[in-house]
This record gives structure tokens, C-alpha cells and sequence, in this order.
């Protein structure tokens, strides 16, 4: 089943007098059984686009139609309630709030959006499904990078999202962590929810049903290695 329907999605800047695509002309279809992941260099338009696609920033042109209907065409309200009750989006570089515990954190969505439940059970639940129920009182300044990326994917998942979106979430993790990471993303997909990844390194390539290319603002199916930070390659170490 059809979720997102992504057509002509474009991004101008100014830059001096001339108008430049962050994104241009972005044709893409997600659906519900989806776990994608887009993978192109540093400034190529993969955060640009997520946010055009969680309403967070306005096309210059094209559409996101989520169940047939243009987010855009509607209020700013509305695409507010639509981004905190059917995505989780987890943006680039975001962060756990400092005040609060790890639990509350996980909750937070929860009261943005107002909803009737029990807050307490789905944030214990998803404390254990990321693998932190231990954590749950400590606050984000005592955890580890891997422990704070599962506190901010359990958040994204408090709504109980039909897409959960990241951006480069696990760029500064080891190889170990991030491939704990990606597991647990492996796990939230088979449970059903549909997700979009973004990513600039390679080693993530293998999890997932899709993978596109983003170089220079447009979208293309596959993996284009020229398209992507070649760092990891130079760095593995050559035998003596
Ligand atoms: N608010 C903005 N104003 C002008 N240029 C921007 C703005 N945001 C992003 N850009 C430019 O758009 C391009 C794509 O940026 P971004 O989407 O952040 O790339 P990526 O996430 O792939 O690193 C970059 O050249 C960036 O400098
Ligand atoms: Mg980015």
C-alpha cells in the first residue's frame, strides 16, 4: 500500500543572482513495506529533501501526497498533527533534551500531539524493544552515543508512526554500534513500520529493500560509489 507519493519535489536557493536546485525534480514512492536507504555526499540534498518531506520546509515546486492529499495544501497546523502522529523523524544531528530522563524524553511526542493512552506502558515497551530499559531514569549527558541514538528512535516511534525518517543516524558511531543500529532498525521495519534513511558512508547499504542515490538535488535508483563519501574504502588497511 502507497504511503508517501513524492512528484517534481524541488528546492531553489539564491546563490548571488542565480537560483540553485538543493533539490531538483524529485519523482519517489514509498510504501508501507519500505525500509530505504539514500545514501549520496555532504551537501548533495538528503536533508533538504527529508525536510521538505516531513513539512518542515516548503517546496518551491512539486508535491508529498500522503493517502492522496498534498501536505502542503494544508494549514500549517495540520501538517504539524500530521508529522507528530503519522511520521517519526528523527533530523540530523537532533538531540535528547538535557532536563529531562530518558523515559520523559521518550514520552515527549506523546503530549506534543495531545493524545488519549497510556503514555507510561508504550514508552516502557519501546525502552525495551531499542534494548535501554535499564537507562530509563538516567539523563541523556550520562548515556553513550549509541544509547542516545536509541533513546531519539525510541521517541520518533512514541506516535506509532507509518514512517520513521533519519537522518544520518548513525554518523560519529563505530562500526560495531552502528551495526547494532541498523539491526534495530532491521527489527522496527519487520514489525511493520515503513522507514527512510539517509545516509553518507556505505557500510548501511546492506540493510534494507531499496537504495537511491542523491547527487546534486536528484534522486536516482541504485548506488553510484562516485556519489558517495569514499572515506571508509581509503581507510581499510592494506595488506602488508
Ligand atoms: N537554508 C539554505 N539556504 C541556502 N542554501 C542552503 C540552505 N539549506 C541548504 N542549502 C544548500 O543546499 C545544499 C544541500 O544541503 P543539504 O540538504 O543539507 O545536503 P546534505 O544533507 O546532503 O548534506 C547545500 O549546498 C547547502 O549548502
Ligand atoms: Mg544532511
Amino acid at each position: 500500500m502507497m504511503l508517501l507519493e513524492i512528484k517534481g519535489l524541488t528546492k531553489q536557493y539564491k546563490l548571488g543572482e542565480a537560483l540553485f536546485s538543493a533539490v531538483e525534480q524529485v519523482d519517489l514512492s514509498i510504501d508501507k513495506g519500505d525500509f530505504i536507504s539514500i545514501i549520496g555526499r555532504s551537501g548533495s540534498g538528503k536533508s533538504t529533501f527529508l525536510n521538505m518531506l516531513a513539512g518542515l520546509l516548503n517546496p518551491t515546486a512539486g508535491s508529498v501526497e500522503l493517502d492522496g492529499m498534498d501536505i502542503y495544501s494544508l494549514k500549517e497546523q495540520e501538517i504539524s498533527r500530521l508529522r507528530n502522529t503519522r511520521l517519526g523523524y528523527i533530523p540530523q544531528g537532533s538531540c535528547a533534551l538535557s532536563s529531562l530522563t530518558v523515559f520523559d524524553n521518550v514520552r515527549l511526542p506523546f503530549f506534543l500531539s495531545k493524545r488519549q493512552g497510556d503514555s507510561a506502558g508504550r514508552a516502557a515497551y519501546l525502552l525495551e524493544q531499542v534494548g535501554i530499559s535499564h537507562l530509563a531514569e538516567q539523563f541523556p549527558s550520562q548515556l553513550s552515543g549509541g544509547e542516545l541514538r536509541r533513546v531519539l528512535i525510541a521517541r520518533a516511534l512514541m506516535n506509532e508512526p507509518d514512517l520513521l525518517i533519519a537522518d544520518e543516524p548513525t554518523s560519529d558511531l563505530d562500526v560495531e554500534t552502528t551495526r547494532e543500529i541498523m539491526e534495530l532498525f532491521g527489527r522496527i521495519h519487520q514489525s511493520g513500520t515503513a522507514i527512510l534513511l539517509v545516509t553518507h558512508e556505505l557500510d548501511t547499504l546492506e540493510f534494507g529493500n531499496r537504495v537511491l542515490t542523491m547527487a546534486s538535488g536528484r534522486l536516482t535508483q541504485g548506488v553510484h560509489i562516485s556519489s558517495v563519501n569514499t572515506s571508509q574504502i581509503n581507510s581499510v588497511p592494506k595488506n602488508q
